[in-house]
């Protein structure tokens, strides 16, 4: 599948959590090359077709709850799965996901995920 999403047959989200997204932004380590709202919601998007809107994977619970999840473990995995050093199971379908991400989204993307409930 592409890291685009496009490949995927799951359905886009509706709404995702403008708080959270904003609040991502905001935080103080967010870096001068941080992404802007608009690109971190694109990427979220793409990362809901499989772990849900809200980052629960309710629908898919074998992709992982990232919601809530600690932040300083979301970047560890996410920089992981990125380098290409998760394999087996599904780590190359991750890998493929997030191999675009440059450190500032898989940064503002591991803000997000944390702040979810
Ligand atoms: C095509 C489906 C798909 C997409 C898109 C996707 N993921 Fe995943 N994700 C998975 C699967 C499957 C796993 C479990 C991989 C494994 O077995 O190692 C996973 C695992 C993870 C994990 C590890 C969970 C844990 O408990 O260790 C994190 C964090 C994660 N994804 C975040 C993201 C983020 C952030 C995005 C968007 C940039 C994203 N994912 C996009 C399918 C996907």
């Amino acid at each position: 599948m592409r890291p685009d999403g496009s490949g995927s047959r799951l359905t886009a989200p509706r709404a995702l959590c403008a708080a959270a997204l904003g609040a991502a932004l905001a935080a103080p380590a967010a870096a001068a090359d941080s992404p802007s709202i608009e690109q971190l919601e694109q990427e979220v998007r793409q990362c809901a077709a499989c772990h849900g809107e809200d980052g629960r994977s309710a629908q898919m619970p074998w992709n992982g709850r990232i919601a809530g999840q600690y932040y300083e473990y979301l970047v560890y995995i996410l920089r992981q799965y990125r380098a290409g050093r998760v394999r087996g199971l599904n780590g190359s379908v991750m890998a493929g996901a997030v191999a675009h991400l440059d450190d500032a989204r898989l940064k503002a993307l591991a803000r997000y995920y944390s702040t979810l409930d």
